[in-house]
């Protein structure tokens, strides 16, 4: 195969959720449909149990197959699918943002007795700026569920992106009897758990075929709700869905396996290959045969005993060759990726090679930072990956006042490699942690003390949230006068309002027009 085709046949995606949508489920599924694993069953959570590691790891444990954490590569049709994985639980952090920054697409599942969720809402942020493009899921169609319209309605007002249903539902909950394509004009049968539901060609919704096989009254619904929905959107515009403007929307049940593999189907068939990534210098494209790529997460790992850490490098463009060297841009040293690890979802093993859409995990000796560039002959700084608002804040006490040149050291670097966001306050000395999930304040205190030896309490702030503030001087200058006791600078100097809550963030937005309180920043 071609350099070209190999890339071609990359699908670089994510999952977009609400924990307990199902896309632990889904995943599982996936796999199964990719001959990764043999046999697709029920993963359940024990009762009880935490989910403070990736949602992936509970198919490690209970399946007990190995499973990467940050990503699923498996064959699917012609392609070579790889799922970036979006950790959701309690272990939601900054890595969830950013993951989505190094995919091309992404699956937005939704629980259809739920609608849309604040997880999700949060994760779209993301999408729509990146202009991702999105599939929507509607999972669980086999427990009473809301009407599809409304579903639809929610996913358009509030995530803000158009929806052309592909599949429609025929009934829900207990009277759930299958979905009818718009792709082919086909109906595809509920039968739970099975490996290839039924599928039988129609003329259209108005076939005298359907009235034999299903109950008036579901089926009356039915053709009134795909009527309006009809009406209602555009057909599908791959242009549009490239553009992050509209999703094709399907429905059906994962843990059923039902519309699992009809929604695979069509992803692979409509999802984006690896696309061009913006540099300062140019635009890259991914069929360029030099190897380039940026690190998107950096894993440490918390054990004492293996102070090693992995950096998680989406490549942009040609092929990765084992032990090659390349230009790490930022400081221009010249780096030889001797070991990645292959990412496959069977097995961690040392990868010879990976492609434009990959995404390889490098041994890092304390060199790369989030948004870091390498690449193999030409110097580049790919776009960065921003900064997302923090929700959970807390103020760093030293416990030994003659640490604290560990501490601001320790502080400096973990804020440098993305594991946290630092806040220096324009109203006194004790800077503030910002981070997105809670769990990570653990893991920094911890490794405050194990790496720096800087033995510190965090007391929580009650700072509702970060804003990165920009735009008129003018107003910039009363805003400063006002609300000085609540600004702080980033470690880059940018000026941030520490808003105290939401009320506060609502007048300010009224009272300020002319200024920006962004909840993104990039550099
Ligand atoms: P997550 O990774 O997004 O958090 O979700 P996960 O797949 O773990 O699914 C959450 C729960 O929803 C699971 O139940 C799962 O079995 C159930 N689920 C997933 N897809 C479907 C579906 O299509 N229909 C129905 N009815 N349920 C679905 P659980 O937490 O293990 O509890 P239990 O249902 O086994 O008691």
């Amino acid at each position: 195969m071609s350099l070209e085709e190999e890339i071609l046949r990359r699908r670089t995606f994510a999952i977009v959720s609400h924990p307990d949508a199902g896309k632990t489920t889904i995943t599982e599924k996936f796999l199964w449909y990719g001959g990764v694993i043999r046999e697709a069953g029920h993963v359940r959570a024990k009762a009880g149990k935490k989910f403070t590691t990736s949602d992936w790891m509970k198919i490690e444990q209970q399946r007990g197959i190995s499973v990467s954490s940050s990503v699923l590569s498996f064959p699917y049709s012609s392609c070579q699918i790889n799922l970036v994985d979006t950790p959701g639980h309690q272990d939601f952090c900054e890595d969830t943002y950013r993951a989505l920054t190094a995919v091309d697409s992404a699956l937005v599942l939704i629980d259809s007795a739920k609608g849309v969720e604040p997880q999700t809402i949060k994760l779209m942020e993301v999408c729509r700026l990146r202009k991702t493009p999105i599939t929507v899921f509607m999972n669980k169609m086999d427990r009473d569920s809301l009407d599809p319209l409304e579903l639809m309605d929610e996913v358009e007002r509030i995530l803000g992106v158009r929806c052309t249903p592909r599949t429609m539902p025929i009934g829900s909950g207990k009277m759930f009897k299958g979905v009818y394509s718009f792709i082919d004009d086909s109906v595809h049968f509920f039968q739970p758990d099975t490996e290839e539901n039924e599928i039988r060609k129609v003329s259209g919704i108005h076939d005298p075929q359907l009235d034999e096989w299903f109950d008036e009254k579901y089926l009356r619904e039915f053709r009134e709700q795909a009527e309006l929905a009809i009406g209602a959107s555009d057909t599908f515009d791959r242009e549009k869905y490239l553009q992050g403007e509209q999703a094709p929307v399907y429905f059906g049940s994962a843990i059923n396996n039902f519309g699992v593999k009809h929604l695979l189907d069509s992803f692979v068939a409509v999802a984006p290959a690896p696309m061009s990534r913006h540099a300062k210098e140019r635009d890259v494209l991914a069929t360029e045969p030099r190897f380039t790529g940026f690190v998107f997460k950096i894993q440490a790992n918390t054990d004492p005993k293996h102070r090693d850490r992995i950096a998680f490098i989406r490549v942009c463009s040609g092929q990765f060759v084992r032990g090659s060297k390349v230009i790490h841009c930022r400081t221009g040293r010249q780096v030889r990726l001797a070991a990645p690890t292959s990412l496959l979802a069977n097995d961690r093993t040392v990868l010879d090679e990976a492609y434009a859409g990959d995404i390889i995990g490098i041994h890092d000796p304390g060199l790369y930072n989030i948004s870091d560039t390498i690449s193999e002959t030409e110097n580049l700084a790919f776009d960065g990956i921003p900064d997302f608002a923090p929700e959970h804040f807390c103020r760093v006490y030293l416990e030994d006042p003659l640490r604290s040149k560990q501490l601001q050291q320790g502080l400096h670097q973990l804020s440098e490699e993305g594991a946290t966001q630092l806040f220096y306050p324009l109203s006194g000395p004790i800077p503030v942690l910002g981070v997105v999930g809670v769990l990570q304040f653990d893991v920094l205190k911890f490794r405050l003390e194990e790496e720096y030896n800087a033995k510190c309490r965090l007391e929580p702030s009650t700072i509702y949230q970060a804003r990165w503030i920009s735009g008129d001087a003018t107003e910039l200058a009363a805003f400063r006068s006002e609300h000085g006791f609540d600004l702080a600078q980033d470690k880059k100097g940018h000026l941030v309002y520490l808003c105290p809550n939401e009320f506060r963030l609502q007048t300010v937005e009224k009272n300020y027009p002319k200024l920006q309180f962004d909840k993104f920043h990039v550099e």
